[in-house]
């Protein structure tokens, strides 16, 4: 009998029997929205597209169980079997990420209730309770019926166990929500005081006696203001409650079919955070993650920040791409479409960055509901569409780059860490900070891009992991570092590390209590700098300050440090310069201290990407921290390495929209949009020169 509470170790989804192992290509597909006579046209535009593996029946309740308790399994048999025999593997879905009517007909305390108290009826999707033991019951059955029905189904290689927990039912504030958020609190702090001194609840008479007085943060009038502790741990809570129901529905496909490798689509992207995946990475087989493309500018550099937070998330192990748009998603106010060859260059940035399946939303566009302007790999205009084309090319780079050895290579450690912390998000999200301007979120990507700018990829490593065993570190903004973080911290340093910090970092507990004696509070003596007061700034009232400059000339916005003293060992490398009155002139904005064997730069404000990447310049020459060798602003090199044979796939993209000309130190194994000038595509000679046009990558193993 499998031990199912004992740590999980990788597992990866194993080809179908006779394959060979490869870069796992497919998407959602959804056979049950259309009439089967569809299905062979399916089948014989994915075996052209070179596709090996979909996600089947992720909201095919309905279908599957269309009364209590009776099970219609056919057409997803037949669906499984007619791909499978074509080569093509299923990644089953549970089923429950959206329940039929029938149950919340019957049951409509399974539904949400938002903190107003209003039911989230049903109409769209995952309109259920994390919480509800009703729901719960009904999930379980169903998990149980897939498991018995598909556990010895070959042509099945993975659980897809429910779909993006949270996505649209991340707070609950029902009863079932309050009594798991009371049980919470009392497995967290055990003793009601314990609570009461976390939450600070001496603080307009919120003191408790007892742990069913705990309720959640719902609406307490507009313009007032929530317990920030209250909130931060309803915030944990949410995402631990989503966790322990996942855990449930994986343990009861488990128990009866342990073979098959488990996964859940996380939503690890820059600007979302609903969920701290550091803390459930280790409940899944594999890491699987949907990423969607931020539109504009940050397009690549926020992918790759995310494909790396990803693989960071995943410890290094191959994880799988579950979902991202072959180009326009449906759900922003305005739905910008890929450029050309986006598409192509999006997917193998996540390979480069430790992808070894890639995966979209979805195979064929829907003709009606909700998501029918959503992209597709074969879109409403079928075949005959560069978008289909696209997909078809990319199948083939993708069995190029498994033909030729990419799956035996990891990503290479980056030179510079930038830490990211989903709790300091949190705590940072509340209406009462010195300014709403400043969040977390947006510092990691920023010196992420800073240092592309400088010609450095950057590894994005959650502050639980192994920041401390890189070169150089940055803690951008990291707002929450408990005195053990903040101990970590002081040990990288005195051991040599080279730290960058900025503004707001080590301000409060991880009860979101200060750090007392003046910002950064908890590494003050590190970085061997003083704030007595931070400087918000804004334009929302006339005559307010909205930047000050930096005697580097530079600039500083939204929020800045007021500095009045520096220890000794700390050098002063830029101020602030201002009018005498604004009590800015003169104070220390950008510092560097060295701290036993190490150095600690300090940012004492906020920055735009082209003042932090200048700033940034001077401190890497300064910190003795080198771009690697050949590397450009214009170019984001990304490379993976074969440990076994030490083979090095050099993954370069074109951060810019002009060509860039780069020299090939290696042969091309794929390469889109380039332009190979007047040399013989066939001369793989090193030393060459290519260029990389706009939306262009070449792959290139040395
Ligand atoms: C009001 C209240 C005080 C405090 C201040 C904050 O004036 O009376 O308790 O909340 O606002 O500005
Ligand atoms: C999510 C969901 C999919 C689909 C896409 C649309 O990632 O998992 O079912 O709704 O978004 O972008």
């Amino acid at each position: 009998m499998t031990d199912l509470t004992a740590p999980r170790k990788f597992r990866w989804p194993q080809p179908l029997h006779g394959e060979k192992p490869r870069i796992w290509y497919g998407g959602d597909y959804n056979p049950d929205q259309w009439p089967e006579e569809v299905w062979d046209d399916d089948i014989r535009l994915m075996k052209k597209a070179k596709i090996s593996v979909v996600s089947v029946a992720i909201f095919s309740w309905a279908k599957i169980e269309p009364r209590e308790g009776v099970f219609d399994f056919g057409w997803l048999d037949r669906i499984i079997a007619k791909l499978g025999t074509n080569g093509i593997a299923t990644d089953l879905a549970t089923a429950t990420a959206s329940p039929p009517m029938w149950l919340t007909q019957a049951h409509p305390e399974v539904l949400w209730k938002d903190e107003y108290g209003n039911t989230c009826w049903p109409g769209a999707r995952q309109h259920w309770r994390p919480t509800s033991p009703v729901f719960r019951e009904y999930a379980l059955t169903l998990c149980r019926a897939m498991a018995e029905h598909y556990k010895d189904n070959p042509y099945v290689i993975a659980w897809h166990i429910n779909n993006e927990y949270g996505c649209h039912n991340r707070f609950d504030y029902s009863d079932d929500a309050e009594r798991a958020f009371q049980q919470w609190c009392k497995n967290r702090y055990h003793t009601i005081d314990a609570l009461n001194t976390a939450w600070g609840t001496a603080f307009w008479a919120q003191q408790m006696t007892d742990f069913s007085e705990v309720i959640l943060p719902k609406f307490i009038g507009s313009g007032n203001f929530m317990n920030p502790g209250k909130l931060l741990d309803f915030k944990r809570f949410c995402s631990d409650a989503l966790k322990e129901f996942y855990i449930a529905e994986r343990t009861a496909v488990e128990r009866i079919c342990p073979d098959k490798p488990f996964t859940t689509n996380f939503m690890i992207s820059a600007p979302q955070q609903l969920a701290d995946y550091s803390t459930w990475r280790d409940e899944v087989d594999f890491v699987s993650n949907d990423h969607y493309f931020t539109p504009g500018q940050a397009h690549l550099d926020e992918l790759a920040y995310s494909a790396s937070l990803t693989s960071g998330i995943a410890r290094k192990n191959p994880w799988w791409l579950m979902e991202n748009s072959p180009s326009s998603v449906n759900w922003r106010p305005i739905n910008y479409r890929k450029e050309s060859g986006e598409l192509i260059r999006d997917a193998v940035a996540h390979v480069a960055m430790g992808a070894d399946a890639i995966n979209f939303f979805q195979w064929r566009q829907s003709r009606s509901g909700a998501e029918k302007f959503h992209s597709a790999m074969l879109p409403h205009a079928g075949e005959n569409s560069q978008i289909f084309h696209d997909i078809c090319k990319l199948g083939e780079d993708l069995d190029k780059l498994s033909n030729e050895g990419l799956l035996n290579t990891h990503p290479v450690k980056a030179k510079v860490a930038v830490v990211f912390d989903y709790e300091s998000e949190w705590a940072t999200e509340h209406t009462t900070t010195p300014t709403q301007q400043a969040r977390h979120w947006t510092e990691p990507l920023l010196w992420f891009r800073a240092l592309a700018d400088n010609g450095i990829t950057a590894d994005i490593i959650p502050i639980r992991d192994d920041w401390d065993t890189y070169e150089a570190a940055v803690l951008p903004s990291v707002y929450i570092l408990s005195a053990q973080a903040s101990q970590r911290v002081r040990g990288y340093v005195e051991n040599g590390g080279k730290l960058f910090v900025t503004c707001y970092s080590g301000i409060s507990d991880e009860c979101d209590h200060i750090w007392l004696g003046g910002y950064p509070g908890s590494i003050s003596d590190v970085v061997g700098v003083r704030s007595e007061e931070f400087s918000p700034m804004g334009s929302d009232f006339p005559g307010t300050p909205s930047r000050i400059d930096l005697s580097n000339g530079t600039s500083a916005h939204t929020i800045a440090d007021v500095i009045t003293s520096t220890a000794d060992t700390a050098q002063i490398v830029a101020s602030y310069e201002s009018e005498p009155w604004t009590g800015m002139d003169g104070i220390p904005a950008v510092t560097i201290n060295t701290f036993g064997d190490g150095k600690a730069a300090y940012i004492g404000c906020r920055m735009d990407q082209t003042d932090l990447t200048k700033t940034l310049k001077a401190l890497l020459e300064k910190m003795g921290i080198t771009a690697p060798e050949g590397s450009s602003k214009d170019i984001l090199k990304i490379s993976r390495a074969s440990e076994e044979n030490g083979a090095i796939f050099d993954f370069l993209f074109n951060r810019t929209h002009s060509p860039v000309t780069i020299s090939v130190n290696g042969e091309i194994v794929i390469a889109s949009r380039i332009d190979l000038g007047e040399d013989d595509a066939a001369d793989n000679s090193v030393g060459r020169t290519i260029d990389i046009l706009p939306n262009g990558m070449a792959v290139i193993r040395r």
